[in-house]
This record gives C-alpha cells, sequence and structure tokens, in this order.
C-alpha cells in the first residue's frame, strides 16, 4: 500500500501513521484538506488516500463560525479529496461518526440506516459521507466514541479521578468506546485484503454501556473505586448548557459486516484496561 495520511495529528491519525510506518503521513500543517485539489502534491506516488483529518468539536460546531468552520473540514475537505482520489485513481477512506444517526433506534445501527443527523457537526459529517460515497474505490469508516492518544473523554476521567474529582455523567447515552489502534488496525486489514468497497462499522466490540459506565470502569481501573461516578440523564446535564449540541441516545452500531469481511474488533472493556494500564505504567 502506497498509502497518503491525512490528519496525522488527531487520535486516529496517530494510529495510522504508526500501523503504517511506510506512508506518508500529514497533519494540518502539511496539508490543509480544504486545500487537497489544489495541494502541490505528485499524487501518482500514492495509491490509497486516508482522511483522519476532522473538524470534531461537537459543541464548537454550533456557533456561527464554528459550523463554517466544521462544513469546510467535514464536508468540503472530503469533498475535494474525493474529486482527487476520483481524477487520480486513488482508493480513500475517510472516517464518519454515529452521529450522522438520529439515536432513536432500540436496536444497534446497520450501515444502511437512514441519515438523520441532530447536530451541526453530526450534519456536516453526513455531507462528507455522501462525498466520499461517489468516488467508486472507497473506505468509509464508522467508529464510536474514539480512544487514543490526544484529547477523549476517558482521558478526561483520568485526570478528573487523579485530582480526587466525584464526577456526574450522563446514564442515559449508550454507546462502545473505539480504539484508536484498532480502527488503523481495520483499515489496514480492508485495503490490503481487498475486501468490498464501501461503509463499515468499526467499534470495539463487548457489552454497550453507559457513559457512566464507562467512566466508573475508568475508575475502577485507575485504583480510584472510592470516589463516586453519579449518573444524571442527558436532558438534565444539558439543561443549563444552551449551546450544546444534541447527541444521539443509542450509539450502538451493527458490526456483522466488519466481522464478515474479518476485521478484528476486540473487547472496548479489554482495551480499556490495557489503556489504562499503559497511561499509568
Ligand atoms: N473522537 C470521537 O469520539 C469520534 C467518534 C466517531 C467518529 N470520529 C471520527 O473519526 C475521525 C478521527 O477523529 P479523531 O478523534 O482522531 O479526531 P481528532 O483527534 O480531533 O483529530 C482530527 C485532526 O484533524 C485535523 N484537522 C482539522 N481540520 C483540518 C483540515 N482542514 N485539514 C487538515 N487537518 C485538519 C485536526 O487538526 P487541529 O488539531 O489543528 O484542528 C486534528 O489533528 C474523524 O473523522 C471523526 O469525525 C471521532
Amino acid at each position: 500500500m502506497r498509502a497518503l495520511i491525512l490528519g496525522a495529528g488527531g487520535q486516529v491519525g496517530r494510529a495510522l501513521a504508526a500501523a503504517l510506518p511506510q506512508a506518508i503521513a500529514l497533519s494540518r500543517k502539511g496539508l490543509d484538506i480544504t486545500a487537497a485539489a489544489g495541494a502541490d502534491i505528485d499524487w501518482s506516488g500514492f495509491d490509497t488516500l486516508v482522511n483522519a483529518a476532522a473538524f470534531t468539536d461537537v459543541d464548537g460546531a454550533e456557533s456561527t463560525d464554528g459550523r463554517a468552520a466544521a462544513w469546510r473540514a467535514n464536508a468540503a475537505g472530503p469533498a475535494s479529496l474525493a474529486h482527487v482520489a476520483a481524477e487520480h485513481n486513488l482508493t480513500l477512506v475517510h472516517l464518519s461518526t454515529e452521529y450522522v444517526f438520529d439515536g432513536r433506534a432500540d436496536e444497534p445501527y446497520p450501515e444502511d440506516a437512514p441519515i438523520a443527523p441532530l447536530s451541526a457537526y453530526g450534519a456536516s459529517k453526513a455531507a462528507g459521507d455522501l462525498a466520499v460515497g461517489m468516488v467508486e474505490r472507497h473506505y468509509l469508516i464508522r467508529p464510536t466514541w474514539v480512544v487514543g492518544e490526544g484529547r477523549n473523554f476517558v482521558r478526561t476521567m483520568l485526570a478528573l479521578a487523579a485530582r480526587g474529582v466525584e464526577p456526574t455523567v450522563v446514564g442515559d447515552q449508550i454507546g462502545r468506546p473505539t480504539f484508536a489502534q484498532d480502527i488503523a488496525a481495520a483499515i489496514v486489514h480492508l485495503v490490503s485484503t481487498g475486501a468490498p468497497y464501501g461503509p463499515y462499522h468499526v467499534t470495539g466490540s463487548g457489552e454497550p454501556a453507559s457513559w457512566a459506565e464507562v467512566a466508573r470502569t475508568t475508575y475502577a481501573l485507575s485504583g480510584h473505586r472510592d470516589l463516586a461516578v453519579t449518573e444524571t440523564s442527558s436532558e438534565a446535564y444539558f439543561a443549563d448548557k444552551p449551546q450544546a449540541a444534541r447527541r444521539p441516545l443509542n450509539s450502538v452500531l451493527e458490526l456483522s459486516r466488519a466481522e464478515r469481511a474479518g476485521v478484528a474488533l476486540p473487547n472496548w472493556r479489554d482495551r480499556l484496561a490495557d489503556y489504562v494500564s499503559a497511561g499509568l505504567s
């Protein structure tokens, strides 16, 4: 695989650069994806373009400026990459999110569930998905609750636990954490085995949990079982946060398509234990 990785400064981008050491990996400073079509790059040196760049500030995307930035990075950027991929005959790998769904279903979401985003972030990502879907050779990878090297919920909980904080966390948003290195491994597997093109849900496996349960498990794994994690509802938690984005209550994705393609989907509880112990060592 002669791959160019974009967004290499982010959680998934870093994991991809580690999984594909022979690839060229560019952070935003190296290439702004909204300018990819006009960039001074010899595309003939690549057969695969992997885009891990995105505007991921879900609440920030609700502001006037944030909405524009989200649409630039999450819709116009991928559309520009789709143009490049089609013109230069590249396989395009792109990251989506379960925020393109409304989370009202009481079942795990399959890849072809109706798109119905609740937030500006989700809408901008949905537009990017549609652009990427126009490229014949594309993989659209949809993780949830990403945990890697960078800012994420588990890191926030570890920092709070270390300070002795007893947090209040929502208990009615259900999903499964996905570890960045497993997303990178899934991408390498799909591309290198020539799996059928299209969308793939790739998340941690195992019993889904609420954010409160993920917080409680993180506290316990880091030796802070004595500190209380109090559960609240999304409605109560966001009542005094009018600028916050609406989030899907059900973030659980159906994983059978990735399973059939032979993608390894480790149990998120095992991965969380590894992640916490690596951080503590
Ligand atoms: N994080 C989650 O929980 C989650 C859940 C589901 C799906 N996803 C999706 O998974 C993908 C990776 O997420 P992540 O957690 O790795 O995100 P992340 O850590 O926020 O990384 C995103 C990276 O993209 C860069 N970027 C933003 N705009 C750019 C632009 N115009 N050109 C080039 N680079 C740009 C950012 O740079 P700056 O730091 O300079 O802005 C950042 O390094 C995204 O597509 C996201 O939508 C994430």
